[in-house]
């Protein structure tokens, strides 16, 4: 079976050399075909951080193992960690967090085991980039968060869970303050649930979430979570298990999935061959997992879990008044631990099944799909407007343009309502959104929309517009803070 590998930048080279080894010595029967990703291509002038060849290499081989890579910095680049996740829509991103025997935290001191696994949102979110200045002061990002990408991630956590066994999934989310965007993802999530009586399926406001994770993170199970929000509970969580260094990643697709560490290139030890391999080795256990290789996965983490508990370590953890291993001499460690089983947390070996990944064309697109529209209509229009004046002067002159279809309802600024009513200690930028809604109720059509909108540039720069839609009796827009 074939993988693409790529080695990555700073200690990439050296971690990936050192998981290889390991997997070598193991006799697992995997061949690597290694492709050019990363800062040094950037270098070379491929924009997107990879050579055409490596895109082709890890489209026939369906799986990506790699290091960390750097983003050039102020080159106007976009990350190629971020572009491959979402070139090959890896839409699920599994982050497993178990205690390790012989990696001391808080929480082994105190004996709380910790086995838990967050599912984060890989592809939408603020991650899509799409960020605007609307005036000078003025900063926009789009936060699409859609029904399809929410259920395709909600319900990959869900098998997931089943499979792992799981009790309890949780949904994480803020919707008690974004009420269309986490309010969808958290509707899509008790959709879902309704498909999996067996688990027991709850959810947590996200800030809630973290402390609770601080205080018994024992309590959780899998966690599934928008993309930024779980890309912090992730970090928080690898600190709840001894860093970095511990915390292995798996971005799953239907067609690709990228086996990464969670940690970045470590230029400050980058080249001195000291960096722990631990977290690129438990990714690519996934990866072995993954392909069906069970039996290597299991033989290799019992090595790694005996080497662990045997106070072997690298310089970023362990019992400083023990020497430190360097990389190559840890990676020996665990080689030579082979056929040895941890007293904590030995994994059952389970004879590999190698799967081959199913390599396919997209002729269709399968999100291309919505909902039923029903009784669908425009009912008015939010106008992004900018201007330095008060309120009352901006209602004077968007009351001058309203027509007879629209009525001018609210204005806000920064989401807070500053007119009809408001609070003379609400401070001001200089942006206000106007909100039209149609008279009487009835729908608009979009022609009218651009009749509006051609009357207010009169009056004022628009920055930009939202359409206020209906569907059958339920609004599709939030409410302005005291509207
Ligand atoms: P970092 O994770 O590279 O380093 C943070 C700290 O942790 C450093 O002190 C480093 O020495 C230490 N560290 C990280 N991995 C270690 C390991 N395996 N063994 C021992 N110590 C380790 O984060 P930083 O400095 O923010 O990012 C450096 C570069 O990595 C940036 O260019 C960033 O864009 C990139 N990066 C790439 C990622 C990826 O490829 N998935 C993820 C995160 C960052």
């Amino acid at each position: 079976m074939k993988i693409a590998v790529a080695k990555g930048d700073g200690i990439g080279p050296e971690i990936m050399d050192a998981v290889l080894r390991i997997f070598d010595a193991n006799e697992v029967g995997l061949q690597y075909q290694f492709v050019e990703m990363g800062k040094w291509v950037f270098d070379k002038g491929y924009s997107n951080g990879m050579t055409p060849d490596a895109q082709r290499t890890i489209e026939e081989t369906g799986i990506l193992f790699k290091g960390p890579m750097e983003t050039p910095k102020g080159k106007g680049v976009k990350s190629v960690n971020v572009t491959a996740r979402k070139t090959w829509n890896t839409y699920a991103n599994k982050r497993v967090f178990q205690t390790l025997h012989g990696v001391e935290t808080v929480f082994s001191r105190g004996g709380i085991n910790i086995d838990l696994t967050i599912v984060r949102e890989n592809i939408e979110d603020t991650y899509g980039g799409i960020e605007h200045m609307l005036t000078h002061d003025v900063a926009l990002s789009r936060r699409f968060i859609t029904r399809p990408g929410s259920a395709q991630v909600i319900r990959y956590a869900f098998e997931m869970a089943r499979q792992k066994g799981a009790r309890r999934i949780t949904c994480g989310h803020k919707a008690n303050i974004m009420k269309q965007t986490d309010g969808l993802f958290l509707e899509v999530f008790y959709e879902i649930a309704k498909e999996y009586p067996d688990l027991k399926s709850d959810d947590k406001i996200v800030d809630d979430l973290a402390m609770q994770l601080v205080i018994r993170p024992d309590q959780f199970d899998v966690v599934v979570m928008t993309n930024l929000q779980g890309d912090i509970i992730s970090d928080l969580c690898a600190g709840l298990v001894g860093g970095l260094g511990f915390a292995p990643s798996a971005n799953i697709g239907d067609h690709i999935s990228i086996f990464e560490a969670v940690h970045g290139t470590a230029p400050d030890i980058a080249g001195k061959n000291i960096a722990n391999p631990t977290a690129l080795l438990l990714s690519g256990l996934a990866m072995l997992r993954h392909l069906g290789f069970t039996h290597n996965a299991a033989t290799i983490e019992n090595a790694l879990l005996y080497t662990l508990e045997q106070g072997i370590r690298t310089g970023d953890f362990g019992d400083r008044s023990k020497p430190a291993l360097n990389t190559t001499e840890f990676a020996d460690a665990i080689i030579g631990n082979f056929g040895k089983t941890p007293e904590v947390g030995a994994k059952p070996i389970i004879d590999n099944t190698p799967t081959t990944a199913a390599v396919c064309h997209l002729d269709k697109n399968p999100m291309l799909v919505s909902k039923e529209a029903e009784d669908e209509k425009i009912v008015g229009v939010d106008f992004f407007i900018e201007s330095t004046e008060q309120p009352n002067k901006v209602a004077e002159k968007a009351l001058a343009v309203t027509g007879d279809l629209f009525k001018l309802v609210t204005i806000s600024n920064r989401g807070t309502q500053v007119w009809p009513k408001g609070s003379i200690y609400t401070n001001l930028v200089n942006q206000f959104n106007c909100r039209f809604e149609s008279t009487g109720d009835i729908a608009v059509s979009q022609t009218d929309i651009i009749e509006l909108y051609r009357r207010l540039a009169e009056q004022f720069k628009v920055c930009s517009l939202e359409l206020l839609n209906m569907w059958g009796d339920k609004r599709a827009y939030s409410l302005a803070q005291g509207q």
